[in-house]
């Protein structure tokens, strides 16, 4: 197909009939409009894609608009771009039609205000992962929130599903953010995605069913499953193209939109063919989007946005968006599904503190969320640098970074011999806290988890010059 296969007639209809919402960013509006011509097969697998330059000129937007939705497109396995050729569209499953329309826009408000520091510095050790920056944390906004939570009605027990309006803030956010269509009723508040995995595994998994968790992965979903009496068998993203070696799992666990920790992102095909498999076979995939905030580049789609046969369960938290102290998540769950996990959530714990959800949903309806967000996501990606710049210029230049970017840490590979636990015992003694590559994969190769997002310049090249001190001889000795 040429250029031309594309017409501004085509894609203007589209734009004026779909359902996108007219507050959404425009590339984000036509990433939808495209997603949505791709899936639907308007646009064919195989056909090429117009260039920035014309489709910009056809519809009168900018170029840029037009480069973010293409990039969007290619970061999810949509597109295709062959050196030299310009880009295609991907070959995708077929699948029934999908939920790809309105999203919604963040609500803008009140002005930002200067941090106030911390009482005590915290301690955590140097180059930490999953460890956000609490030293840019916004105490003052939070505490504002905090006072205005505690009044009398809310020293009664709450709602066990978890706090109305803080639901309805996580549509909000999920629907304007990740392209999920959900309802508030959809969503139940645990207390971080662990126990969002536990109450999963309690209410779907009986003794001796199989399941499959990602490599490399979280142990503590491992940890879940065990509890349970689950057979776990195990599979990386990579060899997704062999469905018919997971026939049997009745759930999935799986990190979609990046890795943990290697921050790869599962391509629009296989995401299809997961979902498809999960429909004909009535099994369930857990989409754990614990680390995908701090994405470089735009935030991606959920999988759950893909779903219309409600075969998905999306696990949220907000440990790593605002601290790990405050351990509240969420679940986000099909339909049929809601009056069971309810009745579970009360026989375990009769739902969460109602003061800290109340303060979470304010926190994100006057924006003070969304705000944060924003500025962590620079910082974290200005940490990032630096980390990269003190690694370059140390004795470990030449370990490979070997995750996808962005993110809240980086991970180093290490000379396959190495013994990366023994080496992350060493360091913890001299006050870096770096994981084990192998805590997430133990047949994968070495490597060091190294966290960037808690420390400012100094903690970062204080833990640079350890790493030199502990790791550097055993490398000159090679
Ligand atoms: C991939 C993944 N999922 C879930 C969790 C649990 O997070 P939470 O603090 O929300 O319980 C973690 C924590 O490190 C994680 O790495």
């Amino acid at each position: 197909m040429d250029e031309t296969g594309l017409t501004r007639t085509d894609l203007g209809l589209f734009l004026e009939l779909s359902a996108i919402d007219p507050e959404l960013p425009a590339y984000r509006r036509l990433f939808l409009a495209l997603r949505r011509s791709i899936l639907k097969r308007h646009i064919a697998g195989g056909a090429r894609v117009p260039s920035t330059r014309t489709l910009a000129g056809a519809l009168g937007i900018s170029r840029n608009t037009v480069k973010s939705a293409y990039e969007l497109l290619q970061a999810e396995g949509y597109l295709v771009s062959r050196r030299g050729a310009g880009c295609y569209v991907a070959d995708l499953p077929e699948i029934a039609p999908v939920h790809v329309d309105g999203e919604q826009a963040s609500a803008a408000r009140s002005a930002w205000e200067p941090q106030a520091p911390p009482a005590q510095n915290p301690s955590y050790q140097l180059l930490q992962p999953a460890v956000p920056a609490l030293d840019q944390f916004p105490y003052r906004r939070w505490q504002r929130a905090l006072q205005s939570s505690v009044s009398s009605p809310r020293l009664l027990a709450g709602d066990p599903q978890g706090d109305a309006r803080l639901r309805q803030e996580i549509v909000r956010w999920l629907s304007a953010q990740r392209g999920m269509q959900a309802d508030a009723s959809q969503v139940v508040i645990t207390s971080g995605s662990q126990q969002g995995l536990y109450l999963v595994a309690n209410e779907l998994i009986a003794a001796g069913e199989p399941v499959a968790l990602e490599l490399p992965g979280f142990p503590g979903t491992e940890r879940v499953f065990e509890r349970v009496g689950a057979q776990i068998e195990h599979f990386r993203q990579q060899d997704l193209d062999d469905m018919e070696a997971l026939s049997r799992v009745k759930l999935m666990v799986i990190t979609p939109s990046r890795n943990f920790p290697l921050g790869h992102t599962l391509p629009a095909d296989r995401r299809l063919a997961l979902l498809n498999r999960a429909h004909e076979k009535g099994s369930w995939l857990v989409e754990d989007d614990y680390d995908s905030e701090f994405s470089a580049g735009p935030a991606l789609s959920a999988l759950f946005s893909l779903d219309n046969r409600e075969r998905v369960i999306y696990a949220g938290t907000f440990s790593r968006t605002l601290f790990p102290g405050l351990r509240i998540g969420y679940l986000v769950i099909p339909k049929g599904l809601v009056d069971r996990f309810v009745a579970l959530r009360r026989i375990i714990d009769g739902g969460l503190s109602t003061p800290a959800q109340v303060a979470l949903a304010e926190f994100m309806a006057n924006g003070d969320y969304s705000r944060h967000l924003r500025r962590m996501k620079r910082l974290y990606g200005q940490r990032r640098q630096q980390l990269e710049q003190l690694l370059s210029n140390s004795a470990l230049a030449n370990l490979p970074v070997i995750d996808a970017g962005g993110g809240m840490h980086l991970c180093l590979q290490l000379p396959d011999s190495w013994d990366d636990h023994a080496l992350a015992q060493s360091l913890v003694k001299k006050g870096v806290s770096a994981r084990a590559l192998r805590l997430y994969d133990s047949a994968g190769r070495p490597g060091l988890v190294l966290g960037f997002a808690a420390d400012g310049a100094e903690r970062l090249a204080r833990g640079v010059q350890l790493l030199e001190q502990v790791v550097g001889p055993a490398l000159s000795g090679r």
